[in-house]
């Protein structure tokens, strides 16, 4: 009796976790690292925003609406989430273990739209690779963590080149975090299939001598299957996945489901779950479970609710998941040979070098900092664009007239100043710093209308024995951010284009604002240069 009644318990923990392996990559395809197992991500992104409480979102800290969705997932026979937003600072174990249980693996997108790269104006700097660790901080422990993704359409035509060296940079150094942390959690890029820039793109983040630089995954976000009478070859499917066909690391589609027809048909998932993609891709995630503003969603929900309604596209999807049986293969019989890929050439469509920015050192800018003789007041605010545009102001015209290389980073070039990596503040002291000493210390120097600067004794006196930018600062643990809230509510993010892609690329706050191009140099020489002095 007690044993039967102990069997019973067992079968029912059995049935009701289904607590999922780690995954691991061989070559170009994913595998349960326990079973041995191919895995192909029968995914759906996921970020519901109705309802959400003010601030960053984050889907993962309600843990109401992840239950909720639990549920749903196991209806649709979905194993794997795509999240874009969270917030590092709220608690996920909830939200996780509930995903756990229901065998759901989470792909997490590490940048939020206040702390990410800028695509037009692009830096990878102190700021942004503290909070890129707090977010990975906040999610590495999870046993169903199937990866981060370190950029979403960062450069998305061919004018935003230019910013891929800096999310490489950001991956490399993020890979590098990790592994000091002994995790083997693989991190990817994403693009949006863009035809000009695409064939750069995915070798780019494939390519070079460090392997740390070299994206684990690859997902492709892509909009060309729509309606009912679309094929493999005539959406394009085909040359989709062409590049991936000997890539040396998984390819994901990370966005799929146009929506062009409605209600739609979805009959690209035959082919990302069948013979013409199942050697080749590792699954997909529809975009995406919930209905916004954008009419993308399979379910109405609302944040800290447990009501679900199904929407039309709901039946479509759950019948073509049942009918995906990708023919995989296991990781004893799966032994390739592939190869990376060679760097694209700097040209005037593809504008990264393949020398990538430095890895940023705090220690390096704040020593920087000690060694200036005019330093901004203590009354001096960020969150103040007139102090903040009358440094800029200032900064760009003494660039104009002075090098400002030691602050500046060319991605196009391959060349990094020392302190390009620093923040905006601390780069402005540099520059008005630099003006100061050429003007051999003339106290007018040290003065801008409507900005307060000090005249100090450097604590620091030689900026040249400042330490230098290494591995050791990727490695550091990470310090939250003191005063408003990361995240704040002054950025509600996640606004999602007409193609259904939730733009990652915004701003990254005033503090990386600063402009110190030489057309807007030259343009402010013009405009000042008589005040300045
Ligand atoms: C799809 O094909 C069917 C049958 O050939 C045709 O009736 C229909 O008009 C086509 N739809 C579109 C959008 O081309
Ligand atoms: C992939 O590699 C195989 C074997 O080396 C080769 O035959 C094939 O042409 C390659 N395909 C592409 C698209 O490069
Ligand atoms: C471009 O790079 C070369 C060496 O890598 C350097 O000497 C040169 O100054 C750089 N040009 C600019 C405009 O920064
Ligand atoms: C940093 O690098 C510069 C130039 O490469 C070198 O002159 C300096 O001694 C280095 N500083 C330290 C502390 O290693
Ligand atoms: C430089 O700044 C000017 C003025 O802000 C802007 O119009 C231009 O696009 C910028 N150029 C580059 C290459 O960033
Ligand atoms: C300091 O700069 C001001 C403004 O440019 C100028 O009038 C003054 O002569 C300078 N003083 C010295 C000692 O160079």
């Amino acid at each position: 009796m007690k044993f039967s009644l102990t069997v019973v318990s067992a079968l029912f923990a059995l049935k009701s976790t289904l607590a999922v392996n780690q995954l691991t990559i061989k070559g170009s395809k994913f595998f349960d690292s326990v079973t041995g197992q191919q895995f192909y991500f029968k995914g759906i992104d996921y970020q519901p925003e109705k309802g959400a409480p003010e601030g960053d979102l984050d889907p993962l800290a309600d843990s109401t609406g992840c239950t909720r969705d639990a549920a749903v997932f196991k209806d649709l026979g979905v194993n794997s989430i795509r999240v874009y937003q969270t917030d590092y600072s709220r608690n996920h174990d909830a939200c996780m273990k509930t995903f756990n249980d229901a065998g759901i693996y989470v792909l997490i997108d590490i940048p939020t739209p206040k702390y990410s790269i800028d695509r037009s104006n692009p830096s990878w700097n102190t700021e942004l690779l503290n909070m890129y660790k707090l977010k990975v901080d906040a999610f590495i422990n999870y046993q169903n963590l199937a990866g981060f993704i370190i950029g979403n359409e960062v450069a998305n035509d061919v004018p935003t080149t230019a910013s891929a060296a800096f999310v490489k940079a950001a991956l490399r150094d993020i890979k590098t975090y990790i592994r000091s942390k002994k995790k083997n959690i693989p991190v990817g890029y994403v693009d949006n299939d863009d035809l000009d820039i695409r064939l750069s793109l995915i070798a780019y983040f494939n390519c070079g001598s460090d392997p740390m630089a070299q994206a684990d995954f690859y997902g492709v976000n892509t909009y060309r299957w729509c309606g009912a009478n679309a094929t493999f070859k005539s959406s394009g499917y085909d040359q989709m996945a062409e590049p991936f066909k000997n890539y040396s690391v998984p390819s994901i589609v990370t966005e799929y489901g146009c929506n062009v027809v409605q209600p739609r048909s979805l009959g690209e998932m035959g082919s990302i779950y069948g013979p013409d993609l199942q050697d080749i891709m590792s699954g997909g995630f529809l975009y995406q479970y919930s209905q916004e503003d954008n009419n993308y969603g399979i379910v109405d929900v609302s944040y800290g609710k447990s009501a679900v309604t199904k929407l039309d596209d709901y039946a479509v999807f759950k019948k073509n998941m049942a009918a995906a049986n990708p023919k995989g293969t296991t990781m004893n019989s799966y032994n390739p040979s592939l190869k990376t890929s060679s760097c694209p050439s700097v040209s005037s469509t593809w504008m990264s070098s393949s020398t990538l920015p430095p890895p940023p050192s705090e220690s390096v800018c704040s020593c920087m900092v000690k060694s200036l003789s005019c330093v901004v007041g203590s009354s001096y605010s960020t969150d103040d664009t007139g102090m903040v545009n009358a440094l800029s102001n200032s900064a760009s015209t003494i660039c104009g007239l002075t090098s400002c290389a030691d602050v500046t980073a060319d991605s196009k070039n391959g060349t990094y100043g020392p302190y390009s990596y620093c923040s905006s503040t601390q780069r402005l002291q540099w520059i008005i710093n630099k003006n100061y000493l050429n003007q051999n210390k003339n106290s007018s120097a040290c003065k801008i209308t409507g900005a307060p600067l000090n005249v100090v004794s450097p604590s620091q006196s030689n900026i040249n024995s400042c330490p230098n930018s290494s591995s050791s600062s990727v490695t550091d643990a990470p310090t939250a951010p003191s005063g408003t809230k990361p995240g704040g509510s002054s950025n509600s993010g996640g606004s999602s284009s007409s193609d259904g892609s939730s733009s990652q690329s915004g701003t990254t706050g005033s503090a990386q604002s600063l402009i110190l191009n030489h057309t807007a140099a030259f343009i402010l020489v013009l405009l000042c240069s008589f005040s300045l002095f």
